[in-house]
Protein backbone atom coordinates (compact mmCIF):
# COMPACT_ATOMS: atom_id res chain seq x y z
CA UNK A 1 0.00 0.00 0.00
CA UNK A 2 1.57 3.92 -0.67
CA UNK A 3 2.40 5.00 2.48
CA UNK A 4 3.41 8.28 3.97
CA UNK A 5 5.11 9.37 6.97
CA UNK A 6 2.92 10.31 9.29
CA UNK A 7 1.12 11.69 12.38
CA UNK A 8 1.57 8.65 14.86
CA UNK A 9 4.45 6.45 12.99
CA UNK A 10 3.49 5.52 8.81
CA UNK A 11 0.17 5.74 7.19
CA UNK A 12 -0.99 3.35 4.83
CA UNK A 13 -3.60 4.54 1.74
CA UNK A 14 -6.28 1.92 2.01
CA UNK A 15 -9.16 2.28 0.10
CA UNK A 16 -8.74 6.30 -0.97
CA UNK A 17 -7.97 6.72 3.30
CA UNK A 18 -4.86 7.41 5.57
CA UNK A 19 -4.88 5.05 8.03
CA UNK A 20 -1.88 4.08 11.02
CA UNK A 21 -1.12 -0.08 10.74
CA UNK A 22 -3.41 -0.54 14.13
CA UNK A 23 -6.77 1.23 12.58
CA UNK A 24 -5.69 -0.13 9.17
CA UNK A 25 -5.92 -3.87 10.95
CA UNK A 26 -8.65 -2.85 12.84
CA UNK A 27 -10.67 -1.97 9.81
CA UNK A 28 -10.08 -5.34 7.63
CA UNK A 29 -11.28 -6.67 10.57
CA UNK A 30 -14.32 -4.21 11.06
CA UNK A 31 -14.92 -5.03 7.32
CA UNK A 32 -15.40 -8.86 7.06
CA UNK A 33 -16.65 -9.91 10.56
CA UNK A 34 -18.70 -6.89 12.37
CA UNK A 35 -22.34 -6.65 12.40
CA UNK A 36 -24.26 -3.65 13.68
CA UNK A 37 -27.69 -3.87 15.01
CA UNK A 38 -30.53 -1.57 13.75
CA UNK A 39 -31.38 -0.35 17.55
CA UNK A 40 -27.48 0.69 17.62
CA UNK A 41 -26.30 4.36 17.60
CA UNK A 42 -22.91 5.08 16.01
CA UNK A 43 -21.11 8.13 16.42
CA UNK A 44 -18.15 9.25 13.74
CA UNK A 45 -16.31 11.70 13.56
CA UNK A 46 -12.82 12.48 12.49
CA UNK A 47 -9.93 12.84 14.91
CA UNK A 48 -10.08 16.20 17.02
CA UNK A 49 -13.55 17.30 15.95
CA UNK A 50 -15.30 16.84 19.56
CA UNK A 51 -15.80 12.81 19.60
CA UNK A 52 -15.17 12.86 23.38
CA UNK A 53 -17.64 15.41 24.46
CA UNK A 54 -20.36 13.73 21.81
CA UNK A 55 -19.55 10.68 23.71
CA UNK A 56 -20.43 11.96 27.34
CA UNK A 57 -23.26 13.70 25.74
CA UNK A 58 -24.85 10.90 23.93
CA UNK A 59 -23.79 8.47 26.89
CA UNK A 60 -25.37 11.06 29.45
CA UNK A 61 -28.48 11.78 27.71
CA UNK A 62 -29.29 7.58 26.62
CA UNK A 63 -28.97 6.56 30.12
CA UNK A 64 -30.49 9.38 31.81
CA UNK A 65 -33.03 7.40 34.07
CA UNK A 66 -30.93 5.09 34.62
CA UNK A 67 -28.02 7.35 36.94
CA UNK A 68 -28.12 10.63 38.64
CA UNK A 69 -25.47 12.98 38.54
CA UNK A 70 -24.29 12.13 41.94
CA UNK A 71 -23.50 9.14 40.99
CA UNK A 72 -22.94 8.84 37.59
CA UNK A 73 -20.14 6.52 35.80
CA UNK A 74 -18.74 9.34 34.05
CA UNK A 75 -17.29 10.85 37.34
CA UNK A 76 -15.05 7.81 37.17
CA UNK A 77 -14.88 6.48 33.90
CA UNK A 78 -12.95 8.09 31.47
CA UNK A 79 -15.20 9.34 28.18
CA UNK A 80 -13.67 6.91 26.24
CA UNK A 81 -13.90 3.99 28.04
CA UNK A 82 -17.87 4.56 28.67
CA UNK A 83 -18.35 2.85 25.23
CA UNK A 84 -16.76 0.90 22.27
CA UNK A 85 -15.15 2.40 19.83
CA UNK A 86 -15.37 -0.49 16.75
CA UNK A 87 -12.06 0.73 14.93
CA UNK A 88 -10.68 -1.01 17.67
CA UNK A 89 -13.37 -3.61 19.11
CA UNK A 90 -10.96 -6.79 17.89
CA UNK A 91 -7.46 -5.13 19.11
CA UNK A 92 -7.72 -5.61 22.26
CA UNK A 93 -9.90 -2.37 23.83
CA UNK A 94 -13.34 -4.99 23.41
CA UNK A 95 -13.86 -8.22 21.50
CA UNK A 96 -16.31 -9.57 19.51
CA UNK A 97 -17.84 -12.12 21.93
CA UNK A 98 -17.79 -8.64 24.73
CA UNK A 99 -19.41 -6.02 22.49
CA UNK A 100 -22.07 -8.79 21.35
CA UNK A 101 -22.81 -9.38 25.18
CA UNK A 102 -23.64 -5.51 25.76
CA UNK A 103 -27.47 -5.00 26.17
CA UNK A 104 -29.24 -3.16 23.42
CA UNK A 105 -29.12 -0.38 21.76
CA UNK A 106 -25.38 -0.53 21.51
CA UNK A 107 -23.32 2.97 21.69
CA UNK A 108 -20.70 2.68 19.67
CA UNK A 109 -17.59 5.41 18.22
CA UNK A 110 -15.78 5.04 14.90
CA UNK A 111 -13.34 7.37 13.02
CA UNK A 112 -13.22 5.16 10.05
CA UNK A 113 -14.78 7.00 6.74
CA UNK A 114 -18.83 5.87 5.74
CA UNK A 115 -17.34 4.66 2.62
CA UNK A 116 -14.82 1.98 4.31
CA UNK A 117 -18.30 1.18 6.81
CA UNK A 118 -19.46 -2.28 5.35
CA UNK A 119 -22.73 -2.71 4.33
CA UNK A 120 -23.12 -4.83 7.80
CA UNK A 121 -23.16 -1.63 9.05
CA UNK A 122 -24.32 0.93 6.96
CA UNK A 123 -27.43 -1.25 5.54
CA UNK A 124 -28.07 -2.40 9.47
CA UNK A 125 -30.97 0.37 10.50
CA UNK A 126 -28.50 1.33 13.36
CA UNK A 127 -28.86 5.78 13.22
CA UNK A 128 -25.57 7.94 13.09
CA UNK A 129 -24.56 11.06 14.32
CA UNK A 130 -21.84 12.96 13.15
CA UNK A 131 -19.75 15.78 14.43
CA UNK A 132 -17.57 17.83 12.70
CA UNK A 133 -15.11 21.43 13.19
CA UNK A 134 -13.08 24.00 11.47
CA UNK A 135 -10.40 22.34 9.95
CA UNK A 136 -7.45 24.91 11.39
CA UNK A 137 -8.54 23.72 14.97
CA UNK A 138 -8.39 20.46 13.51
CA UNK A 139 -5.16 20.75 12.50
CA UNK A 140 -4.18 22.30 15.39
CA UNK A 141 -5.42 20.29 18.16
CA UNK A 142 -4.16 17.19 16.37
CA UNK A 143 -0.75 18.42 15.97
CA UNK A 144 -0.84 18.91 19.54
CA UNK A 145 -2.26 16.06 20.33
CA UNK A 146 -0.10 13.42 18.68
CA UNK A 147 3.14 15.81 20.11
CA UNK A 148 1.80 14.82 23.91
CA UNK A 149 0.58 10.76 23.29
CA UNK A 150 3.53 9.91 20.30
CA UNK A 151 5.89 7.86 22.28
CA UNK A 152 9.45 9.26 22.58
CA UNK A 153 10.96 6.78 20.09
CA UNK A 154 9.17 9.25 17.07
CA UNK A 155 10.37 12.41 16.74
CA UNK A 156 8.19 15.22 16.94
CA UNK A 157 6.16 16.39 13.95
CA UNK A 158 6.56 20.63 13.55
CA UNK A 159 4.05 22.68 13.04
CA UNK A 160 4.73 23.34 8.73
CA UNK A 161 5.17 19.43 8.46
CA UNK A 162 1.46 18.81 10.11
CA UNK A 163 0.31 21.62 7.82
CA UNK A 164 1.54 20.38 4.58
CA UNK A 165 0.48 17.02 5.13
CA UNK A 166 -2.75 17.89 6.03
CA UNK A 167 -3.51 20.11 3.25
CA UNK A 168 -2.35 17.40 0.61
CA UNK A 169 -5.44 15.04 2.90
CA UNK A 170 -2.90 13.01 4.26
CA UNK A 171 -3.99 12.84 8.07
CA UNK A 172 -5.24 9.57 9.96
CA UNK A 173 -8.27 8.86 8.76
CA UNK A 174 -7.58 11.67 5.91
CA UNK A 175 -8.33 13.44 4.22
CA UNK A 176 -10.70 15.66 6.79
CA UNK A 177 -12.87 16.92 3.79
CA UNK A 178 -13.44 13.67 2.10
CA UNK A 179 -14.36 12.44 5.61
CA UNK A 180 -16.82 14.99 6.38
CA UNK A 181 -18.45 14.49 2.55
CA UNK A 182 -19.01 11.03 3.14
CA UNK A 183 -21.07 11.36 5.82
CA UNK A 184 -22.37 14.58 4.47
CA UNK A 185 -23.83 12.86 1.37
CA UNK A 186 -25.73 9.86 3.44
CA UNK A 187 -27.03 12.77 5.82
CA UNK A 188 -28.78 14.19 2.70
CA UNK A 189 -29.85 11.63 0.94
CA UNK A 190 -31.52 9.85 4.27
CA UNK A 191 -31.81 12.42 7.11
CA UNK A 192 -33.12 9.61 9.17
CA UNK A 193 -30.45 7.78 9.54
CA UNK A 194 -27.79 11.03 9.93
CA UNK A 195 -27.66 13.63 12.55
CA UNK A 196 -24.81 16.19 11.37
CA UNK A 197 -23.32 18.15 14.35
CA UNK A 198 -20.79 21.28 14.22
CA UNK A 199 -18.87 21.70 17.29
CA UNK A 200 -18.70 25.24 17.41
CA UNK A 201 -22.81 24.81 16.83
CA UNK A 202 -22.23 23.20 19.96
CA UNK A 203 -20.46 25.60 21.65
CA UNK A 204 -22.45 28.39 20.52
CA UNK A 205 -26.10 26.97 21.28
CA UNK A 206 -25.14 23.49 23.71
CA UNK A 207 -29.22 23.45 24.59
CA UNK A 208 -30.88 23.64 21.35
CA UNK A 209 -28.30 21.00 19.69
CA UNK A 210 -28.42 18.98 22.80
CA UNK A 211 -31.91 18.69 21.95
CA UNK A 212 -31.22 17.83 18.84
CA UNK A 213 -29.35 14.57 19.47
CA UNK A 214 -32.02 13.58 22.27
CA UNK A 215 -34.83 14.48 19.48
CA UNK A 216 -32.75 11.82 16.74
CA UNK A 217 -32.05 9.67 19.37
CA UNK A 218 -35.76 8.63 19.72
CA UNK A 219 -35.27 10.06 23.33
CA UNK A 220 -36.70 13.32 23.21
CA UNK A 221 -36.72 15.13 26.39
CA UNK A 222 -40.39 15.99 28.13
CA UNK A 223 -41.83 19.34 28.68
CA UNK A 224 -41.61 18.05 32.05
CA UNK A 225 -37.76 17.43 32.40
CA UNK A 226 -37.35 20.60 30.25
CA UNK A 227 -39.11 22.53 33.05
CA UNK A 228 -36.65 20.79 35.70
CA UNK A 229 -33.82 22.03 34.03
CA UNK A 230 -32.56 18.35 33.07
CA UNK A 231 -31.15 20.00 29.55
CA UNK A 232 -28.89 22.21 31.64
CA UNK A 233 -28.13 19.80 33.82
CA UNK A 234 -26.62 17.30 31.23
CA UNK A 235 -24.69 20.71 29.41
CA UNK A 236 -22.98 21.33 32.18
CA UNK A 237 -22.28 17.49 33.61
CA UNK A 238 -20.53 17.16 30.14
CA UNK A 239 -18.96 20.64 29.56
CA UNK A 240 -15.32 21.27 29.42
CA UNK A 241 -15.02 22.89 32.34
CA UNK A 242 -16.74 19.96 34.55
CA UNK A 243 -14.77 16.53 32.76
CA UNK A 244 -11.65 18.18 32.38
CA UNK A 245 -11.55 18.89 36.20
CA UNK A 246 -12.11 15.58 37.40
CA UNK A 247 -9.79 13.33 39.16
CA UNK A 248 -10.63 10.17 36.45
CA UNK A 249 -9.94 12.78 33.42
CA UNK A 250 -6.33 14.41 35.16
CA UNK A 251 -4.52 10.80 36.23
CA UNK A 252 -6.48 7.68 34.31
CA UNK A 253 -6.03 6.81 31.47
CA UNK A 254 -8.01 5.04 28.26
CA UNK A 255 -6.43 1.57 26.81
CA UNK A 256 -6.95 1.37 23.27
CA UNK A 257 -4.89 -1.47 22.37
CA UNK A 258 -3.23 -4.21 24.41
CA UNK A 259 0.17 -2.08 24.87
CA UNK A 260 -1.54 1.09 24.51
CA UNK A 261 -3.03 3.39 26.51
CA UNK A 262 -3.64 7.36 26.54
CA UNK A 263 -3.90 9.80 29.53
CA UNK A 264 -8.01 11.37 29.40
CA UNK A 265 -5.99 13.95 30.08
CA UNK A 266 -4.95 14.58 26.55
CA UNK A 267 -8.58 14.78 25.21
CA UNK A 268 -8.91 17.90 27.30
CA UNK A 269 -6.57 20.42 25.79
CA UNK A 270 -8.98 24.01 25.26
CA UNK A 271 -12.01 23.48 24.54
CA UNK A 272 -12.33 26.74 22.56
CA UNK A 273 -13.38 27.79 19.10
CA UNK A 274 -10.71 29.00 16.85
CA UNK A 275 -7.67 28.57 19.18
CA UNK A 276 -5.75 28.03 15.62
CA UNK A 277 -5.38 31.53 15.68
CA UNK A 278 -2.77 31.46 18.13
CA UNK A 279 -0.64 29.08 16.15
CA UNK A 280 -1.16 29.28 12.62
CA UNK A 281 0.06 31.98 10.07
CA UNK A 282 -3.18 33.88 8.19
CA UNK A 283 -1.36 32.54 5.02
CA UNK A 284 -1.78 29.17 6.22
CA UNK A 285 -5.51 29.88 7.63
CA UNK A 286 -5.79 31.31 4.34
CA UNK A 287 -4.43 28.54 3.03
CA UNK A 288 -6.90 25.71 4.56
CA UNK A 289 -9.85 27.80 4.20
CA UNK A 290 -9.23 27.82 0.11
CA UNK A 291 -9.37 23.88 0.69
CA UNK A 292 -12.70 24.04 2.35
CA UNK A 293 -14.22 26.53 -0.04
CA UNK A 294 -13.07 24.22 -2.72
CA UNK A 295 -13.94 21.07 -1.16
CA UNK A 296 -17.20 21.76 0.13
CA UNK A 297 -18.55 24.37 -2.68
CA UNK A 298 -22.07 23.50 -3.52
CA UNK A 299 -22.39 20.97 -0.67
CA UNK A 300 -24.61 23.45 1.62
CA UNK A 301 -22.24 22.62 4.59
CA UNK A 302 -20.63 26.57 4.38
P1 LIG B 1 -8.72 21.36 21.52
O1 LIG B 1 -7.48 20.56 21.27
O2 LIG B 1 -8.95 22.41 20.49
O3 LIG B 1 -8.81 21.90 22.89
P2 LIG B 1 -11.75 14.64 20.15
O4 LIG B 1 -12.56 14.38 21.35
O5 LIG B 1 -12.45 14.37 18.87
O6 LIG B 1 -10.41 13.99 20.27
O7 LIG B 1 -11.51 16.23 20.13
C1 LIG B 1 -10.72 16.83 21.12
C2 LIG B 1 -11.05 18.31 21.16
O8 LIG B 1 -12.31 18.49 21.82
C3 LIG B 1 -10.02 19.06 21.96
O9 LIG B 1 -9.97 20.37 21.37
C4 LIG B 1 -10.65 19.07 23.35
O10 LIG B 1 -10.14 20.05 24.20
C5 LIG B 1 -12.11 19.29 22.99
N1 LIG B 1 -13.05 18.85 24.05
C6 LIG B 1 -12.96 17.74 24.82
N2 LIG B 1 -14.00 17.68 25.66
C7 LIG B 1 -14.75 18.78 25.44
C8 LIG B 1 -15.96 19.29 26.02
N3 LIG B 1 -16.60 18.66 27.01
N4 LIG B 1 -16.47 20.44 25.51
C9 LIG B 1 -15.83 21.09 24.51
N5 LIG B 1 -14.68 20.67 23.94
C10 LIG B 1 -14.15 19.52 24.38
Amino acid sequence: LPRERGWFGHLFRYQDCWLDTFSLKGCMLVQNHFRARPTDIILGSSMKTGTTWLRTLVFTTMNRFLYDFSSHPLLNTGPHSCFPCIDTYSMGEIGIKDLEALPSPWLLATHFPYTLLPEAVTASGSKFVYIWRDPKDVLVSMWQFVNKINPKEIPPIGLNEAFELFCKGISNFGPFWDHVLGYWKVCQETPNKMLFLKYEDMKREPLVELKKLADFMGHPFTMEEEKDGVVEKIVEFCSFEHLSNLEVNKTGSHQINRDTAIENRHFFRKGQIGESKIHLTSEMMDCIDRITQHKFNGSGLI
